[in-house]
C-alpha cells in the first residue's frame, strides 16, 4: 500500500476533496472564449488535492498552472494526483501572500487566470489529528501550514477574555462571544485546553448545550481557525497580488465559504472596478444548485465572485511592494 502525507492510498481516493463549483469555476475562467483558445499560467492559489486544477488542465489544453498550498501533506497528495500532467503544472509550498515572490522564482510575469478556493480542504476537516474538528477529538492545532508556529492551543490559553470575544464576534460571526470567552478563561484557570473535544464540549455548555443540527461550537471553530491562519489578511493579500500579476483580459476567481469573507472581496473587487483596475463578471456572488448542495455538504456555504483585469500585469511593481 502506497502511503502519502501519512493517509494510504485508498483512504486518500476516499477522501479526494471534491471541487466546488466546478463547471461554475471554469466558466468564469473561459468567459466567452473557446476553451482551445485559453493559454499561458493559470495561478491556483490554493491547489489542496488538485481537483481545479486538474479539471482546468483537462478542459484548456494549452494552459499550464502553478499550485500553491501552504500545508505540505496536502502538497504531496496534489503532486501524486498530478503526476500524469507533466510539466504543465508546477507546484511550490507557500501562503497566498508570498504569490508574488513564488511566481518570480519560476519566472512566472504574468498570468491569465488567478483561482482561489479559500478555507480548509475536507482533507484537513476529517483528519482529527489536524485539529479542526469539534466533532472527533484531536490536537487543539487547526495550523494549516504545519511549519508555523502558533496553534488554536496557544490562542485559545494565551489571549486575554475581550481578544478571545473579539475574535469569535468577528472571525466567527458568534453573537455570544463574551459568553464563550468568560466561559473558556474561567476553564484555562483550572487546566489548559490542549484537545477540541474539551473545548467544544466548554463552548457547548456557555451556550446551553446541544439543540438542532449544527454543533454549538461550529461558529468558534471557524473563527479559531480563521485566526490562527490569519485567513482575513491572506485575502487581502492574494487580491492585491491578483491584481499586479493578472495580464490585460485576465480572470480572477474567488470561492468563499463564510459571509465576511465574501463581503470582503466583494468591497475590494467593487472599489477598484470603480477605479478602472477590474471589470466584474457577476454583480450577484453564483452560489451551488440543489444537486450540488445535497452531495456535497461543503458547498452549501460556497459563493463565487468572478473579476476581469482591465489594465494587466504592472509586472514594473517589486514584490517587496508585496509585504506578506
Ligand atoms: C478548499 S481547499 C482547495 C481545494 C482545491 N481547490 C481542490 O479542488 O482540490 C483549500 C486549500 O488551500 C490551502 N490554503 C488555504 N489558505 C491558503 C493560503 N493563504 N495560502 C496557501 N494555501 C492556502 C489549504 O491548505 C487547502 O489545502
Amino acid at each position: 500500500m502506497v502511503v502519502i502525507g501519512g493517509m494510504e492510498m485508498d483512504e486518500r481516493k476516499e477522501r479526494v476533496h471534491q471541487p466546488v463549483l466546478a463547471a461554475e469555476v471554469l466558466d468564469a475562467m473561459r468567459g466567452e472564449r473557446a476553451p482551445e483558445s485559453l493559454e499561458g499560467w493559470i495561478i491556483d492559489g490554493t491547489l489542496g488535492a488538485g481537483g481545479h486544477t486538474r479539471l482546468i488542465l483537462e478542459a484548456f489544453p494549452k494552459v499550464r498552472v502553478f499550485g500553491i498550498d501552504q500545508d505540505t501533506e496536502i502538497l504531496a497528495i496534489a503532486r501524486e494526483e498530478l503526476a500524469e500532467f507533466g510539466d504543465r503544472v508546477v507546484t511550490a509550498h507557500g501562503r497566498i501572500s508570498r504569490l508574488c515572490a513564488l511566481c518570480g522564482e519560476i519566472g512566472l510575469e504574468s498570468a491569465i487566470g488567478v483561482l482561489f478556493d479559500l478555507g480548509a480542504s475536507s482533507l484537513q476537516f476529517d483528519r482529527p489529528e489536524r485539529g479542526f474538528s469539534f466533532d472527533a477529538d484531536g490536537p487543539l492545532d487547526m495550523r494549516m501550514d504545519l511549519t508555523r508556529r502558533r496553534t488554536a492551543a496557544d490562542i485559545v490559553n494565551n489571549w486575554d477574555e475581550a481578544d478571545l470575544a473579539d475574535v469569535f464576534y468577528y472571525e466567527g460571526g458568534e453573537r455570544r462571544s463574551r459568553r464563550i470567552a468568560a466561559a473558556i478563561v474561567e476553564a484555562r484557570r483550572r487546566v489548559p485546553f490542549q484537545r477540541t473535544a474539551p473545548l467544544a464540549d466548554v463552548i457547548a455548555q456557555a451556550l446551553g448545550g446541544r439543540s438542532g443540527k449544527t454543533h454549538p461550537a461550529t461558529r468558534s471553530f471557524q473563527a479559531l481557525r480563521r485566526t490562527v491562519n490569519a485567513e482575513g489578511h491572506q485575502l487581502q493579500r492574494g487580491l492585491r497580488i491578483a491584481e499586479h500579476v493578472l495580464a490585460n483580459d485576465g480572470r480572477l476567481v474567488v470561492l468563499t465559504f463564510h459571509s465576511g469573507e465574501d463581503g470582503a472581496c466583494k468591497r475590494y473587487l467593487l472599489e477598484r472596478a470603480r477605479e478602472g483596475h477590474w471589470q466584474l463578471a457577476n454583480k450577484k456572488p453564483l452560489g451551488p444548485g440543489h444537486a450540488e448542495r445535497r452531495s456535497n455538504p461543503r458547498a452549501r456555504s460556497a459563493r463565487l465572485r468572478a473579476a476581469i483585469r482591465t489594465r494587466g500585469a504592472d509586472v514594473s511593481t517589486p514584490c517587496e511592494e508585496f509585504p506578506e
